[in-house]
């Protein structure tokens, strides 16, 4: 069931969206070679809680910290810990805050130091994947064109998708219907109406798509070992088009 969100709603999910991209500039600025990974997390919660706002992630499903810190062949859902961040790692700092009563999702790919032309190029070419699923997000066109968006401009460049995790409308819960895939047909699938939010959260890798999930239950890295990024925003559909609720 898709929950549509009225202008009021999308106003707080603003407010949400800006904690939570405010945060992810803070981090931005701790990170160098050296930091732990946990060092980060604790940063993150005490900016979430100073901001009046609560960690999304903590205690979801039992997830235990406020981020997810993704190293290198890690994909997604990186638990932080006692890990030292190294110069030439790259590191996707995910990470959600309730406001209101309502959700802002989001993350971001940092490189740590300086990293190999490839993975700068894996960076960019993620990002760019973001911004043109971002724009298929007006009324009338269809998830489909939101994949299709994501996959051929990443398969274009030698990269692939991963498909075994997904983007997702997004509201007063994280996750709610539907589900974004990054990959698809064009004009295929839901019809995107005003009012939806969605979670748009391109993983993409160097290697090969398919993805293992460690013994810890949670991180999920590529099954070759090879890098992956991960960006994130959370987007309302509005009849003026795509408005980012993820902006400082
Ligand atoms: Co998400």
């Amino acid at each position: 069931m898709i929950i549509l969100k009225s202008a009021r709603e999308i106003a707080v999910m603003r407010e949400a969206g800006r904690i939570a991209a405010q945060v992810h500039e803070e981090l931005r600025k701790a990170i160098r070679p050296g930091i732990t990974t946990r060092e980060l997390d604790a940063l993150a919660e005490r900016l979430i809680r100073q901001a009046g706002a609560i960690p999304t992630f903590k205690g979801y499903r039992g997830y235990p910290a406020s981020i997810c810190t993704s190293v290198n062949d890690e994909v997604v859902h990186g638990i932080p810990g006692d890990r030292v961040l190294r110069e030439g790692d790259i590191v996707a700092i995910d990470l959600g805050v309730t406001y209101k009563g309502y959700v802002g999702d989001c993350a971001y790919t940092w490189p740590v130091g300086q990293v190999s032309p490839e993975v700068e190029r894996l960076l960019q070419v993620t990002r760019e994947a973001l911004e043109r699923a971002i724009a298929e997000c007006r009324p009338g066109k269809r998830l489909g064109d939101i994949g299709y968006a994501v996959q051929s401009y990443v398969e274009s460049h030698g990269f692939s998708v991963v498909r075994e995790y997904c983007g997702h409308g997004i509201g007063a819960n994280m996750h709610e219907d539907p589900q974004v895939p990054n990959y698809g047909r064009p004009g295929t699938g839901l019809v995107l109406r005003p009012g939806m939010v969605l979670a748009i959260e391109p993983m993409v890798n160097t290697g090969t798509w398919m993805t293992r999930v460690l013994p810890d239950q949670w991180t999920v890295v590529t099954a070759d070992g090879g890098y992956s990024a991960h960006f994130e925003h959370t987007v309302a559909i509005t009849d003026q088009g795509p408005e980012i609720l993820t902006l400082p």
